[in-house]
């Protein structure tokens, strides 16, 4: 069967932690979407592995795979690959031949094209990891894909194709001194020639690249365990999210099925599991209506809530906005996935507050919205309506974890009721630290 996991908010809700724990009982772990700007924790005997595109099963010696949906950057790949080998482990990474490949000058037009916008507020605050540019790319047909590394022919005309357009428009369009800058390795076709050519041999001698649709749909029907990794959440996909301040690609449900070639019929008979943190956060800009930032008081809690969940982006080091929970968003990310199940991360992190909200719905021009508006501007306008939580005490939360669900805090239990409720998904797991053993487990989505 498959499992796929969702972030349901807006990235960075533990989804690493999540599949670290089910990934126990898959065969392959798959990433479908995005690259480099995730940033998964797992946290295993006390060791912290932080990792941006191997899939966060690789920690538990399962096959990964990287589906045609990534983009990939194969100088992060490779660091990573040999940062996890000098920690003594034997990651077993595939790549889609058809997944899209960042080179360096996507990373630097990411940088000058996010200074453009940020005039007109228009900026993602991205990762600045070559993302949007690498999409902008495949959309526009003059991608460079990874089967493109293995054949020299096609990579240096593909390259003789695009690099001059790239070079164009960062000195007419955004005026950069492309040979005068650091970045003029960046727009030398003979320098990314030779660079890529050898990732390219590399990925071919430790056989690395694989028709992935196929590879993964005969792994299923040899009755293998299959578990979908999404990376960032369903409010920055580029559909379903609060367009432009969005990833560029779909972290829903549906992009496990288009991003890695196993067909959706196949994936809907699995279980879908949305992942939330029991409050928000936020790397990144655009609006956030229960966003803690009006008053001293509420910058206070949010500094605590941000300090107490170590809310500071793992990939860029930037501190993380804070919010109450959304419920009108969760509504959202319910029936944009068809969530068969849920797992609560962080309700460690909000014990011994003096109070706790909840955004449950919205006012907007006199009327109360249970869900999202379509635009952006519109969700802006929104004011929310909180709903107040009899808050709970700092608990042993060791022992929580090994006396289970029952020991929790009964207020703790009343919002997590709350939140299953409202979402109309059961509660498969509920997070009360970041180690592995730091979960309560209700459910397991493969036993389902
Ligand atoms: P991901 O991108 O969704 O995989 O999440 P990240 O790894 O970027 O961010 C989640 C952070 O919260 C990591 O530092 C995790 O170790 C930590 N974490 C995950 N679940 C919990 C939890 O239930 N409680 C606490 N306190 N931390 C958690
Ligand atoms: P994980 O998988 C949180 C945000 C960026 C920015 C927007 C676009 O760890 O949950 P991009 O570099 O993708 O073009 O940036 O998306 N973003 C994330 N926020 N968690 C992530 O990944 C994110 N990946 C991208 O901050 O607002
Ligand atoms: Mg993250």
């Amino acid at each position: 069967m498959t499992v796929t996991i969702v972030g349901s908010q807006l990235g960075d809700e533990g989804k690493g932690a999540l599949v670290d724990i089910w990934g126990g009982d898959a065969d392959v772990v798959v990433r479908y979407q995005g690259g480099d700007n995730a940033g998964h924790t797992v946290v295993q005997d006390g060791t912290e592995y932080k990792l941006s595109l191997v899939p966060s099963g690789a920690i538990r010696g399962k096959v990964g795979v990287l589906g045609n949906g990534c983009v990939i950057n194969p100088e992060t790949l490779f660091d990573e690959l040999d940062t996890l080998r000098d920690q003594g482990l034997e990651p077993d990474v595939r790549l889609a031949r058809r997944a899209h490949v960042i080179l360096p000058y996507h990373r630097v037009l990411d940088g000058i094209e996010e200074e453009a916008k940020s005039d007109d507020d228009l900026a993602a605050g991205t990762t600045g990891r070559g993302i949007g540019p690498t999409y902008e790319d495949k959309a526009g047909r003059r991608g460079i894909r990874v089967g493109d590394l293995l054949d020299p022919d096609v990579l240096r005309d593909r390259l003789e194709y695009a690099v001059p357009q790239k070079r164009a428009l960062a000195e007419e369009i955004y005026g950069l001194d492309v040979e005068n800058s650091e970045h003029a390795d960046a727009f030398d076709i003979d320098h990314l020639f030779a660079t890529y050519r050898e990732y390219g041999e590399r990925l071919k001698s430790e056989s690395m690249t694989v028709n992935a649709g196929e590879f993964l749909s005969d792994k299923h029907t040899g009755d293998d365990e299959l578990l979908f990794e999404g990376a960032q959440g369903t409010s920055i996909d580029i559909d379903h999210g609060i367009y432009p301040y969005v990833t560029s690609s779909n972290p829903t449900a549906g992009g496990a099925a288009v991003g890695s070639g196993v067909a959706p019929t196949v994936i809907g008979q699995g279980e879908v599991v949305g992942i939330v943190k029991a409050y928000l956060s936020r790397v990144g800009t655009g609006p956030l209506p229960t966003e803690l930032d009006g008053t001293d008081s509420e910058e206070e809690l949010a500094d605590f809530i941000r300090e107490k969940g170590g809310e500071f982006g793992t990939v860029t080091g930037r501190p993380r906005r804070i919010g109450w929970l959304d419920m009108p968003m969760l509504r959202h990310a319910s029936r944009a996935n068809g969530f068969t199940g849920i797992a609560v991360n962080h309700i460690d992190v909000l014990a011994g507050l003096d109070e706790i909200n909840v955004g449950h719905a919205y006012e907007l021009d006199g009327e109360e919205l249970l869900t999202m508006p379509a635009t952006t501007e519109r969700w802006g306008d929104c004011e929310p309506v909180l709903k107040s939580f009899e808050p709970w005490d700092e608990v042993d939360w060791t022992a929580v974890a090994e006396e289970g669900y029952e020991a929790m805090p009964a207020n703790a239990r009343e919002y997590l009721d709350y939140i299953s409720d409202e979402m109309s998904t059961p509660i498969y797991a509920v997070g009360i630290g970041p180690g592995r053993d730091e979960t309560v487990v209700l459910d397991n989505p493969f036993e389902q």
